[in-house]
């Protein structure tokens, strides 16, 4: 019922724990049975290991968190030595994301983890607003598109997914363009999306909440702005292309995830609500399946896109 086919990666279920949520690889498993998830996202992992930013890391809004973590990281070196070799053993399926300031940097990283037994996908972070680098592949459909076919080259068989920064503002480019740019350059799915650019001010110290001044947002703030997003991007570009989408923002229950499931998503990723409950994900999986059956549906798949407009 809750099965799903992901650009022909199958899962288990259509819940899957967010990029920089979970740990570098598999860390949630003393706190969660990763046999209860679809798959998990790693760490964005850059060809360097990265210290990240300084201090607040991340800061607790009244309706969601910010964070400006820096993407840090052990580097794809010693990701390769001290993780992924945990990773075909584990019980969900794996998908690396990769981050970088250069196209260079992204294809060395893709390069090493398509030969990577137990990964079945690679995410493309091409959104993390926190990393000025990273910020302008996704901005620019040009540079979006060099950046995906690059990478693409470097896959062979391993799944290619483009996670895109949540852009809601129709100018220069609108979010259909970024995603007909990653869909023509090769993209399997498409995740929707990474955190919104945000602030926060200590009013008593008139300093920045974060370290790095600015940071992203995520959590319940952001739930209704991905739900628009998934909706735009199926609606206008995905559905007829047959690319499915990950949908991603402020999924804390089952009918937050059911929403993005209506809205065009084939699955959902799951970050910010992790830290006020790592088993959350297991309790949306759960009232997914209610859902499904109170629908009337054989699988989760047939409400894909079917919100009645
Ligand atoms: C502490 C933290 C670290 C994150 N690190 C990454 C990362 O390394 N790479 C990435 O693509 N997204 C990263 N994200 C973004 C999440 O994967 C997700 O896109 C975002 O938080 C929205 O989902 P949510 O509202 O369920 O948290 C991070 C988010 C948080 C809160």
């Amino acid at each position: 019922m809750l099965h799903v086919d992901l650009a022909g990666l199958p899962l288990a279920s259509p819940v899957i724990l967010a990029a920089g949520t979970a740990g570098v690889l598999d860390e949630m498993s003393e706190q969660l049975d990763l046999a209860r998830v679809g798959a998990l996202v790693t760490k964005s992992i850059t060809p360097e290991p990265r210290a990240g930013n300084a201090a607040h890391r991340v800061w607790p809004t009244r309706v969601g968190m910010l964070n400006a973590v820096g993407l840090a990281n052990p580097g794809v070196d010693a990701f390769l030595r001290d993780h992924a070799p945990r990773a075909a053993a584990l019980p969900c399926r794996v998908i690396a994301s990769i981050a970088g300031f250069s196209v260079e940097d992204y294809t060395r990283v893709a390069r090493a983890m398509s030969g990577c037994e137990g990964i079945g996908g690679v995410e493309l972070n091409v959104s993390c607003p926190n990393v000025c680098g990273g910020v302008e592949f996704g901005a620019e459909p040009g540079a979006l598109g060099e950046l995906v076919s690059a990478v693409r080259a470097e896959l062979g068989a391993t799944k290619l997914f483009v996670k895109l920064p949540p852009v809601t503002t129709p100018a220069p480019n609108t979010i259909a363009d970024l995603a007909r740019a990653a869909i023509d350059a090769g993209a399997d799915a498409l995740c929707l999306c990474n955190t919104t650019p945000a602030m926060a001010i200590d009013v008593r110290t008139r300093k920045p909440a974060l370290g790095n001044t600015t940071g992203g947002l995520s959590g319940a703030a952001v739930h209704a702005q991905a739900v628009k997003i998934v909706y735009d991007v199926h609606r206008l570009v995905a559905r007829e292309a047959g690319v499915p989408i990950v949908g991603i923002g402020g999924v804390t229950g089952w009918k937050d995830a059911a929403e993005l499931i209506l809205a065009g998503a084939s699955a959902v990723q799951v970050g910010t609500a992790l830290f006020a409950d790592p088993r959350a994900p297991i309790k949306i999986a759960r009232g997914l399946g209610r859902w499904v059956r109170a629908q009337g549906a054989a699988n989760i798949g047939e409400l894909t896109g079917r919100v009645e407009v």
